[in-house]
């Protein structure tokens, strides 16, 4: 029998779609499932009359392929991952391939490349962005791990990536290591910022402006054709126009407001606190998933604890003006945060990011695609050790012309109670990052104050202490 050359190993909606993709780009897959009953579905069903071999043990599996054995793992991150290393590992040879393919942690992924390294076998970690949809028709994909893991792997993964608008695929060697699953990981902190600074918008303009869903609907088709083009406000239009057919009231009014994670949002933020880089707006957007989730005690504390009624009573126009403008600052600005930690992320684990490529990889496929990424992968191309994304002429003009909209906003909400923290969070850091002084001074003289930690002069080199 002709032997397959890739094998995707669990088929969730994820594996499953990974794996047509492959097929339909001329390769032979194998499949396997640790419930054999999914495999005989698929095959019987999407994978039927496809280029796809099912197998049923490990040995049939390692069989069924040629070498060295190229295996993308689709199974949950965590545990799963190591249980399917442990029993498939037996049957392997030197030279196999294991790509994992889940958001896994990016410090896991390192100890597997090395653990398996060690045993003469190669494990890659590669970042799968796009959702269902995305795995379909062409993912992002953000791979790192060994060169020649990567020389083995090139063509197939790119046949099934992502093309952007020029053609180029939306897949490129990460680094070493983990940092396929590290700028996976970042992604991801970037996509919770963007959602949480979309619902505060919601916000303001339904309960602040009393919009409807239908006419948010369409504000948000329309600003899908300006520079807030992305994936993010597309989804978002079709999102506020879905009509609940139990109900027929808009679905957005009867999904729970509780926000789910599944960790990655929150590992950037926590990497960030451990790297020293600045990231408000992903922090601000873990937070505000985690009080979302506080539903009872939300509710109990409506009861009693009172603030202003959200009613906007100025110029309905001029705040949906604002709110776009506010929206695009505030969005560029979490890009900003985002690339700013892998910059400081290359450093310390030696990955040797190129952030225009990764702006490249990012223009298709996954879920922060946007126009915007195009002028990001201009401005690194033009400077590549670019200190942070506002020092780019475009961008800091971008910024800069349009903060008047955000400062407009962002008061308005808080004058109607409504909480903004994304979008503030977003405008601190923009207005900490450009301030030559700040109050920091305070906190050193403090710091002296209590713990004698002593604190450094701005006329004279040294440390010094003061007996407050
Ligand atoms: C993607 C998504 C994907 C997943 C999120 C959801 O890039 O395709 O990021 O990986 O949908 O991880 O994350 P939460 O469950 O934490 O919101």
């Amino acid at each position: 029998m002709e032997k397959a050359q890739f094998a995707v190993v669990g088929l969730g909606v994820m594996g499953q779609n990974l794996a047509l993709n492959i097929a339909s780009k001329g390769y032979t897959v194998a499949v396997y499932n640790r419930t054999g009953t999914k495999t005989e579905e698929f095959l019987a069903g999407p994978a039927k009359n496809k280029a796809v071999i099912g197998t049923y043990t490990y040995p049939e599996l390692v069989e069924s392929l040629e070498t060295p054995r190229r295996i993308l793992l689709m199974v949950q991150a965590g545990a799963a991952v190591d249980a399917v290393i442990a029993d498939i590992k037996p049957h392997l040879e030197a030279g196999d391939i294991l790509i994992d393919g889940g958001n896994s942690f990016f410090e896991e992924t390192e100890r597997r490349t090395k653990a398996l390294e060690e045993e003469g076998l190669m494990f890659f970690g590669a970042g799968v962005s796009g959702g269902e949809e995305g795995a379909l028709h062409g993912p992002s994909i953000m791979p790192g791990g060994s060169r020649a893991a990567w020389t083995a792997l090139k063509e197939i993964l790119t046949a099934a990536a992502a093309k952007a608008e020029d053609g180029e695929p939306c897949v490129d060697y990460m680094g070493p290591g983990g940092a396929g699953h590290y700028v996976k990981m970042v992604h991801n902190g970037i996509e919770y910022a963007i959602m949480q600074l979309i619902a505060e918008v919601y916000d303001v303009l339904h309960r602040g402006v009393g919009m409807g869903a239908e006419e948010m609907g369409d504000l948000f088709t329309a600003w899908n054709e300006t520079e807030l083009a992305s994936y993010l406000v597309e989804i978002t239009a079709d999102i506020f126009k879905k009509v609940d057919p139990d109900t027929s009231q808009p679905i957005l009014d009867v999904i729970l407001d509780e926000a789910q994670q599944k960790g990655t949002g929150k590992w950037t933020s926590q990497n960030a606190f451990d790297l020293g880089a600045a990231t408000h707006t992903i922090n601000a957007a873990v937070t505000s998933r985690i009080i979302s989730g506080m539903k009872a005690e939300r509710v109990d504390a409506s009861t009693r604890l009172a603030g202003p009624t959200p009613a906007f009573s100025g110029d309905r126009q001029q705040l949906m003006d604002a709110v776009k403008e506010a929206l695009f600052v505030s969005v560029v600005l979490s890009y900003a945060q985002g690339f700013g930690l892998m910059q400081l992320a290359s450093d310390e684990y030696a990955y040797e990011l190129d952030m225009q490529k990764i702006a490249k990889i990012w223009r298709a496929g996954c879920i922060i695609r946007a126009d915007l990424l195009y002028d990001i992968m201009r401005a690194y191309d033009q400077q590549p050790a670019l200190a942070n994304l506002l020092m780019d002429d475009y961008f800091g003009q971008a910024v800069g012309q349009r903060q008047g909209a955000l400062r407009y906003v962002i008061t308005t909400a808080i004058g109607m109670g409504i909480p903004v923290y994304a979008l503030s969070s977003a405008l601190a850091y923009f207005d900490a990052y450009r301030t030559a002084r700040l109050p920091a001074n305070l906190t050193q003289a403090q710091r002296d104050y209590f713990g004698a930690h002593t604190y450094r002069r701005v006329d004279q080199e040294g440390s010094f202490h003061t007996e407050w």
